[in-house]
């Protein structure tokens, strides 16, 4: 979506007066970083700018409103984002050794993204699947018991 195409009045048109302009304006804030993500897979900074002006909502609060949430990215991401899972059953069963493999294959430590943007590593608290510990998200999808074997085919499937 292009900042341009934003329509404050028609995304609140169902509530038509409850709110004031300023409410509109800066309740536009989430949805536009969502849908600004969706299209370069981060919020680029000339972006948020042009999103400021439409708004009229100072740059610095746009910053400040994204980067309270974690899910929000300033830098440029890989076509693909590999996330080891770091929470206690994981660490337990071996993450640690994940990552290495992973940042050693990938040569980028985490929080990096190749040079080529092929891919990103990033890592995470809990996903709420300890029980397949350890875990690794590729992209949203979730691979669980992450050993030797699996771990070459998580490597391929991303390299291709
Ligand atoms: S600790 Fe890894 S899924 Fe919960």
């Amino acid at each position: 979506m292009k900042v341009e195409e934003l329509n404050v009045e028609g995304h609140y048109k169902e509530i038509g007066e409850a709110l004031t302009g300023e409410q509109k304006r800066r309740g536009m804030l989430i949805y536009a970083f969502q849908q600004i993500q969706k299209e370069y897979n981060y919020l680029p900074e000339d972006t948020l700018q042009k999103l400021s002006e439409k708004l009229s909502i100072p740059l610095s609060e746009v910053y400040s409103a994204a980067s309270f949430y974690k899910h929000f990215y300033f830098k440029p991401r890989g076509k693909n984002v590999v996330c080891v899972c770091m929470g206690t059953a994981c660490h337990v069963r071996g993450a640690g050794k994940v990552l290495h493999k992973l940042e050693d294959e990938f040569g980028v430590k985490e929080g990096e993204t190749t040079e080529d943007m092929s891919m990103t590593l990033e890592t995470v608290g809990c996903v709420g699947c300890c029980g397949l510990a350890p875990v690794v998200t590729v992209n949203e999808e979730v691979v669980g018991d992450v050993g030797l074997k699996k771990i070459n085919e998580l490597i391929n499937m991303v390299k291709k």
